[in-house]
């Protein structure tokens, strides 16, 4: 059947540009239709939909109760001052860390289950967003790695991730709790993950990930990163030139992101609304 919007793929094994549809004013069977749309590309771009900030949260909640609503993604202070990037205070030490492959939430006992991503401010250099194709990245792994990975599983922590970075954060700032650095405990997660929806496997790995059990920590770091350069290598990757009033939605089940660096003398405001993961696919083991 005919859908009621028009897809266009990107260049890569996943992601589709979508038109001819308004976000803000969505009835149930289009709606279905860019559902499984989703399922199909895990990454929808929609140029210059300029949602308003209920319009994002409303159209997120569609796919599933949110674990938050709307967070900034933003090297602007809210007084409108620039965070100067050699102070390297914790939101500016998390939107570095953000320019690691990463999926979000991984580190908590409930990993997310996508992201709506908006556009408001961007620079003009840099500040891109990639993803990578853990799904196509798992299918061309060669049959011996797929072997050997089958059962592994890796620790996911923000803690470590933020500390290969340099960054130790200030306990008790206000940051602290809203960039995530609640938990003490690390997660374990397989590194072979198969999609609720889908039933595709894919790779669960990026910079959170550390510590497989049962090998030492050298050969785990090995692996780890020699997986995530695997990976994130065409065709599985795209990078999105943000262009303000764009609107994105992920699947963080079974995709990679990153952000590009960009010049901090300049303002970057993304707006991101992240739709919780289902419990019963997305918790951690044990
Ligand atoms: C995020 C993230 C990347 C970017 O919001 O979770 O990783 O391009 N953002 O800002
Ligand atoms: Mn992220």
């Amino acid at each position: 059947m005919a859908k009621p919007f028009d897809v266009q793929p990107v260049d890569a094994s996943f992601g589709a540009v979508v038109t001819g549809i308004r976000l803000a004013d969505l009835d149930e069977p289009t709606w279905r239709s860019l559902h499984d749309t989703w399922l199909q590309y895990a990454l929808l771009i929609f140029p210059g939909q300029f949602l308003k900030k209920d319009e994002q949260i409303a159209f997120a909640k569609r796919f599933g109760p949110l674990e938050f609503e709307m967070g900034a993604v933003s090297n602007v202070r809210e007084d409108g001052t620039l965070r100067a990037p050699e102070e390297g205070d914790d939101v500016v030490q998390i939107l570095k860390g953000n320019e690691g492959w990463h999926a979000d939430s991984t580190f908590k006992p409930i990993q997310a289950k996508g992201a709506v991503f908006s556009a408001e401010v961007v620079p003009t250099i840099g500040g891109h967003t990639g993803w990578a194709d853990m799904r196509a990245a798992y299918d061309a792994l060669d049959a011996a790695t797929k072997q050997r990975i089958a059962n592994l599983a890796a620790y996911h922590s923000l803690h470590y991730s933020q500390g290969r970075i340099g960054h130790v954060p200030q306990k008790g700032t206000d940051d602290y709790r809203r960039l995530g650095f609640e938990g003490d405990e690390d997660v374990l997660r397989p590194l072979v993950k198969i999609h609720p929806d889908t039933g595709r496997k894919s790779l669960l790995i990026g910079r959170h990930a550390h510590d497989i059990p049962g090998l030492s920590p050298a050969d785990s770091q090995q692996l780890l990163q020699e997986l995530i350069d695997f990976a994130c290598q065409p065709p599985r990757l795209y990078h999105h030139d943000w262009r303000v009033g764009d609107v994105v939605i992920w699947d963080n089940r079974c995709l990679l992101h990153q952000a590009t660096p960009f010049d901090m003398t300049q303002p970057r405001v993304m707006w991101h609304t992240r739709i919780a993961g289902d419990p019963v696919s997305e918790a951690a083991l044990g």
